[in-house]
């Protein structure tokens, strides 16, 4: 047998012309780095579900701020551990919360963009992004008062703002939550703030290290009532275009590599800029694997991010970023 081939695709890949032909890059001003700023420390505690991430002191967050900024990533988004927390997570929205302290922190000594995670589960003492409806504990189908937690959410997006964050991201999957935030923002003088929003956040298992880090999981039931059930992919494009009439200016999908098709769907859908975000799961099972040998750490990150792009992400929030922007 003689076939031959009609075309020879593989002339493409030479080494010389494959940076030519290439779609897709990674480059650090892509990426977002997430820091967690923990008031109930004086040291730094490692994180032992994400190897190379710790919780730091709010006196260290510039420092830690200005490590990611040395590999050449420029964009920071802060999450906080507080020291005390209640039923309506006050410290989410308090002038001297410990996100407020860390975020006046950098700002007064870095020149990073800065990005405020609003969002109450870290905040309350039952561990859920919003007010608690009063039969919860009984009945957990009803978990969060959606339109109370509105005004929470407000206020936390414009004390952040005050604090000097450049960006507020609310990722509460809350209905209504970017219309609010953006009618308190503008009523409080911060029209200029922009707002990412979790817009397509899913319920899903891979936010597990996460949760140890900030110390932010649902003390009873799951988050199944608010945040989105992965088998829905139309229901996302709802969302989307929800948090788009109100107002978000870029458009988050969480968790990125599981929901790649999401990623696509948003890119289709909106002319907004896209963000995915890379979650802690994403993250330590790359790092388990590594430790054991089974896959490179570096090469599967990269092509982690790579893939992640080439679906239409324009921003990447990644627990990889420092590693990834040194290596390239
Ligand atoms: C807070 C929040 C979570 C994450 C980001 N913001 C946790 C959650 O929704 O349970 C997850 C990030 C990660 O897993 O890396 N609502």
């Amino acid at each position: 047998m003689s076939f031959t081939p009609t075309d020879r695709p593989r002339r493409l890949r030479t080494d010389g012309i494959h940076p030519l032909v290439r779609e897709t890059t990674v480059d650090a001003q892509d990426l977002i780095a997430p820091v967690f700023v923990d008031e109930t420390t004086d040291e730094r505690v490692p994180i032992s579900s994400m190897p190379g991430h710790e919780r730091v002191p709010v006196d260290e967050a510039a420092a830690r701020v200005e490590e990611i900024q040395e590999t050449g990533v420029e964009a920071v988004i802060v999450f906080g551990v507080p020291d005390t927390k209640d039923e309506v997570g006050s410290e989410a929205y308090a002038e001297d919360g410990v996100v407020q302290r860390g975020i006046r922190e950098i700002t007064a000594n870095t020149d990073a963009y800065v990005i405020g995670d609003v969002c109450l589960c870290e905040y309350t003492d039952h561990g859920h992004c919003g007010v608690l409806e009063p039969h919860a504990h009984d009945d957990p189908t009803l978990t969060v008062k959606n339109d109370d937690t509105l005004e929470l959410l407000a206020d936390i997006a414009v004390s952040q703002a005050e604090a000097g964050a450049d960006m507020v991201a609310p990722s509460s999957m809350t209905d209504g939550m970017v219309g609010a935030i953006r009618t308190a923002l503008d009523d409080a003088g911060f029209e200029h703030i922009p707002i990412m929003s979790y817009a397509a956040k899913y319920e899903s298992s891979f936010y597990g290290p996460f949760r140890e880090a900030a110390d932010g999981a649902p003390a009873f039931g799951d988050r199944r009532h608010y945040q989105m059930d992965p088998a829905n992919r139309r229901e996302a494009h709802r969302e989307v275009a929800l948090d788009a009439e109100e107002g978000a200016d870029v458009l988050m999908v969480k968790p990125a590599l599981p929901y790649l098709d999401i990623v696509r769907d948003v890119r289709e859908q909106s002319d907004k800029p896209v963000a995915a975000y890379n979650v802690s799961g994403e993250y330590a099972m790359i790092h388990a694997a590594a430790e054991k040998g089974w896959l490179d750490l570096e090469a599967t990150a990269y092509e982690s991010l790579l893939s992640i792009k080439r679906a239409g992400a324009d921003l990447i929030l990644t627990y990889f970023a420092e590693d990834i922007a040194e290596q390239l």
